[in-house]
């Protein structure tokens, strides 16, 4: 039988073990301050550190989301629970400090697992407040990020100069454009990769509405269509920890789920790709 537990990976550049599967923020978690509004991301936040998810990727760009996770992660009083990446997105080093310090402000926390440059925007005088920030304690790790395959070069080029530990990108079945050289050149220089958009915002759903998943999914754990997605994407060795959206309690367990049990292999993978491909 299969090991039922989460499954981590090491921070290659850190000394710690991340769980594959986060939640991303963006959209889901930008919501107003009433409980309705709240209540069910409420649940899929307890629910998430319950079958131990740990990674929270938010940013100053996603309306509210960052004050949402604050607000909730205190009421439950289990912030410790959970590794905290947010971003900085502004110009100026001056505009960046203000900006970043506003993130610990709503997320209330006294220390943020990771800050990350998103999209590249000033990246070079970011890159320098993180690495003193990281000197002296107030982040443990520092990242880059973009949301699409124009970006990839330049982050490929980013990662091979040893500055960062992790680097966030689009990668999912519908966005394969990673696996060429970006993937490699993570792998290569020991850089964490943590993928944003996996369902191509949902839209994957859409391509396989109605289809059944074929029995083949059954070799590698696979019971719903968002593991099939997932499990392809923790299936590249390069792949640290993938960050699906979700609003909703039931989308968040079944996410959770690609993160236990067998990975495809190349094989599969390749047999994934096709199928997707075809439809
Ligand atoms: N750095 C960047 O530039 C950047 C850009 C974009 C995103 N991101 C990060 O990456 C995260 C993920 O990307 P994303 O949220 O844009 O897109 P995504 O994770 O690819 O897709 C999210 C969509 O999938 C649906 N979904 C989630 N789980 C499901 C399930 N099990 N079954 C059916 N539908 C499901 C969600 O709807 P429900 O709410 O109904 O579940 C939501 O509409 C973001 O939240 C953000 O943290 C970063």
């Amino acid at each position: 039988m299969s090991d039922k537990s989460l499954i981590k990976r090491p921070i290659p550049k850190g000394s710690e073990l991340l769980p594959v599967v986060g939640i991303g923020t963006y959209d889901t978690f930008n919501v107003g301050r009433t409980a309705p509004e709240r209540t069910e991301l409420k649940q899929v936040l307890v629910e998430f550190a319950a079958l131990g998810g740990t990674v929270i990727d938010s940013s100053p760009m996603y309306g509210e989301a960052e004050r949402v996770v604050g607000d909730l992660t205190a009421e439950l009083k289990n912030r410790e629970k959970y590794f905290y990446a947010t971003k900085v997105w502004t110009s100026g080093k001056q505009a960046g400090i203000r900006q970043m310090e506003q993130s610990f402000k709503v997320m209330r926390t006294a220390r943020m697992e990771l800050m990350q440059i998103h999209n590249l925007l000033d990246l070079d005088t970011h890159t320098q407040t993180l690495k003193d920030w990281k000197a002296s304690g107030k982040i443990r790790y520092m990242g880059i990020t973009h949301y699409h395959a124009g970006a990839h070069s330049e982050l490929e080029k980013l990662v091979k100069t040893n500055t960062y530990d992790t680097v966030q990108f689009n990668y999912s079945l519908a966005e394969r454009e990673a696996e060429a050289r970006l993937l490699p050149a993570c792998l290569d220089s020991g850089v964490a990769v943590i993928v944003n958009r996996p369902f191509a915002q949902g839209n994957l759903f859409g391509k396989v509405k109605g289809k059944p998943l074929p029995a083949w999914a059954a070799e590698f754990d696979c019971t719903s269509w968002a593991q099939f997605f997932l499990k392809y994407l923790l299936g590249h060795p390069a792949v640290t920890c993938v960050i699906p959206g979700t609003r909703r309690v039931m989308h968040l367990k079944d996410n959770m789920l690609a993160g236990v049990g067998r990975l495809p292999d190349a094989a599969l993978r390749k047999r994934m790709a096709q199928l997707l491909d075809a439809l």
